[in-house]
Formats: C-alpha cells, sequence, structure tokens
C-alpha cells in the first residue's frame, strides 16, 4: 500500500497542506521545528486513529484556530481507500472511510499499516516497560482488530476496578463482575501477545542473523505477569494486597517484553551497538510480518533516524526502504547517505509548508 495523497489543514503547525507523495521514497527536509515530526504523527494518526505521543487530540489543532482535517487517498493493490479525520475544539471528533462516517475507532485500524521509526527507538530496550508494551499492542492492533478491541476495554476495566480500590472498604463482592470482565478480556490479550510473539520470533530470529553476519542469535521473549491458566487464582489472592495498594496488580497490563542475544539479556548486557542493531531487526521483521499478515507492504516512516545509525546499518535499512512506501525527514541532505539511495520525490519544509 501507498498515500497517494495528504491534506492537512490547520494540524499543528500546518495551515494547508496538500501533497502527493512517490510510491517509492520520499524525503522531507528541514531545519529543526520545521514541522518534519508533525507530518509524520499525521499519517500516524491516519493509521491508529490517535497519536503516538502522549497527547489530548486538541493539542493538534493549530493554536490559532478551532479546528483541524487531516485527509489522505490511500492506494492498496485493488482498491483506493479515502480516509478523513477531523477534529474540532467543541464537537466530537469524526472520522470517515470512502465517506462513511465510522462509530468506533476499531473501523479504523488495520487499514493503514506503518512501522515507525524514530531516535526515541534507540532506547526502546532501556526504556520502561510501558514503552514496550504501548508499541506492540499499537503493532498488533494493526493486524488485529479485535485485540485492539479487547485492549481498549480491558484498560477501561483496570481503569474502574482501580477506582474501586482506592475505597478501603471495598469487598470483594463489589470487585466480582469486574473480576469477571478482567479475566475474560486479560486472557484474550495474553493469548494474543503470546501467538504475536512467537510469530515474530520466527522472523527476527532470521533477519538479525543475517544483519550480524550469522554471529548473533536474537530471542524475543513474552515475560507475562500471569499466566492465563493462573490469572483467576493470583487475582483471587492479590484481594488484600490490592486493597491495600489501591490498584490491580495482576495481569497483562504489568506485562513486558525481553530480548536476548545469544542467551543474555539485551537491556542488561548488550552494547549501545547490539541494541541498535536490535531495532532494526524489529522494525524489518514488523514490515515483513504485516505483508505476511495483510499482503500488502506496510509504509515505513523514518524520523530522522539515518543520521543515528552508523554506514553500515544505514546500508541494511536503505536496503528495505526501497522496497516499501517510505517517508523519510532529514535536517540535513547527506549526499552521501542519499547517493545509494533512489529517491522519488525531495521536499524541502519550512514553517509547516512547502518550500
Ligand atoms: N498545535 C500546534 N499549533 C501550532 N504549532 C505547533 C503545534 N504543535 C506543535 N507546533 C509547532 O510545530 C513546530 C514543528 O514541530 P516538529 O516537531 O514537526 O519539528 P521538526 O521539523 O520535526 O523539528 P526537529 O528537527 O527539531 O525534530 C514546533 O516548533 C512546534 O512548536
Ligand atoms: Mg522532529
Amino acid at each position: 500500500m501507498y498515500i497517494n495523497n495528504l491534506k492537512l489543514e490547520n494540524f499543528r503547525n500546518y495551515k494547508t497542506l496538500d501533497i502527493n507523495l512517490d510510491k517509492g521514497l520520499n524525503v522531507f527536509i528541514g531545519n529543526n521545528a520545521q514541522g518534519k515530526t508533525n507530518l509524520l504523527e499525521s499519517i500516524y494518526i491516519l493509521a491508529m486513529g490517535k497519536s503516538y505521543k502522549e497527547h489530548k487530540d486538541l493539542e493538534l489543532i493549530n493554536w490559532n484556530n478551532e479546528e483541524l482535517y487531516i485527509k489522505t487517498i490511500l492506494s492498496k493493490k485493488d482498491r483506493e481507500e479515502h480516509i478523513n479525520i477531523y477534529i474540532n475544539k467543541n464537537k466530537k471528533k469524526t472520522i470517515s472511510i470512502n465517506e462513511l462516517y465510522i462509530n468506533k475507532l476499531t473501523k479504523l485500524i488495520g487499514i493503514i499499516n506503518i512501522v515507525i521509526f524514530t531516535p526515541d527507538d534507540l532506547l526502546f530496550f532501556k526504556n520502561g516497560p510501558d514503552v514496550r508494551r504501548q508499541y506492540f499492542d499499537a503493532q498488533i492492533s494493526q493486524i488485529d482488530r479485535m485485540y485492539f478491541e479487547n485492549i481498549q476495554k480491558y484498560y477501561k476495566i483496570v481503569k474502574n476496578r482501580n477506582n474501586l480500590l482506592k475505597n478501603k472498604n471495598v469487598s470483594r463482592e463489589t470487585l466480582y463482575p469486574w473480576d469477571i470482565q478482567l479475566l475474560q478480556y486479560g486472557k484474550e490479550i495474553i493469548r494474543k501477545r503470546n501467538e504475536y510473539i512467537k510469530d515474530l520470533q520466527d522472523i527476527i530470529f532470521d533477519i538479525h542473523k543475517s544483519l550480524t553476519s550469522n554471529v548473533e542469535n536474537i530471542e524475543l521473549i513474552y515475560n507475562k505477569n500471569v499466566k492465563e491458566e493462573n490469572f483467576e487464582n493470583e487475582l483471587t489472592n492479590s484481594f488484600e494486597t490490592e486493597k491495600k495498594y489501591g490498584y490491580t496488580i495482576v495481569g497483562p497490563h504489568k506485562d513486558d517484553y525481553n530480548f536476548t542475544i545469544n542467551n543474555r539479556d539485551l537491556k542488561k548486557y548488550g552494547s549501545q551497538g547490539q541494541q541498535r542493531t536490535s531495532i532494526l531487526s524489529l522494525k524489518f521483521s514488523e514490515i515483513e510480518l504485516i505483508k505476511n499478515e495483510t499482503g500488502e507492504n506496510p509504509i515505513l516512516l523514518l524520523d530522522d533516524v539515518l543520521s543515528e545509525l552508523d554506514i553500515e546499518r544505514q546500508k541494511h535499512l536503505i536496503k528495505y526502504i526501497q522496497k516499501v512506501q517510505t517517508i523519510l525527514t532529514t535536517t540535513e541532505f547527506d549526499e552521501k547517505i542519499m547517493h545509494d539511495l533512489n529517491i522519488g520525490k525531495i521536499f524541502n519544509i519550512k514553517e509547516g509548508k512547502i518550500v
């Protein structure tokens, strides 16, 4: 798949933008604070319905305006998809797909598949578990709408349950209806994460091996807080502790993902270079997995990452860039790097405009 056309109106520092993208590599060049990351963020929102940053929808609206539009025309193998997102300070956000308004975010998820790579990802392994959970949740959701729906329901249940637990006198009976739902959706989530990580492991192993001249065996481990079959028991046994803390301590909202290289924990022992190669392996595996699951190539979003990688790793990345539609931002047009690339279109961004 690829994005044909992208229109922005009053989205962050863009007053109006209307661009046609190339099927292959699109390079956006601009100094700091001109709108490069904002542009990628708008595409992420088209794919996932909301930002990957911890932002509220209203923050996306240009400071001097009341409403914003994000619109795209997407080309898939056998059809086109038109997606419009409208956010207003005083009205409900609306999303339409091919002119039809959707009532659930779930219907948007999976229409556009993306793999995004930003400099923040270089801290992926060092970061806390929430970052990894959020990342994999987004990736799994893109190929499984049911999962997306389950996750949303599950987090709502945890929130409600936590509110009840804040009351020191809460009884087991009060919690019971919530426990049932927590278990129901929680188990679905654990099952899917299990399956996904297994599939990804099969792919990442070979990719990482080839990226490291056959010397590194990578293993991706789903480090679950509780096993499906023990969930109910552990929840029952945790009642007193949960009451003391005032929140839910058992369940997949406490899961993490670990990586090992040749059986050693990457977070603890991996060098910076090994971590960087591993994150590349992870992103490439996501591309392959999406391709396998959907039959379409995802769109690759690269936010100023080339300059963060050494020549060897840049070369690997460039190889992938040539296979899928890529939207790459950079502050400087590095002749040495760009020389090897088959560039479709180049855009210069200045103050939220293409110049
Ligand atoms: N809601 C908004 N309305 C208007 N401007 C905004 C809004 N949100 C963010 N901006 C501005 O958009 C500008 C561009 O941000 P962006 O992150 O896209 O820059 P960038 O080109 O990626 O820069 P860098 O190279 O430093 O990463 C910032 O200066 C920011 O202040
Ligand atoms: Mg940026």
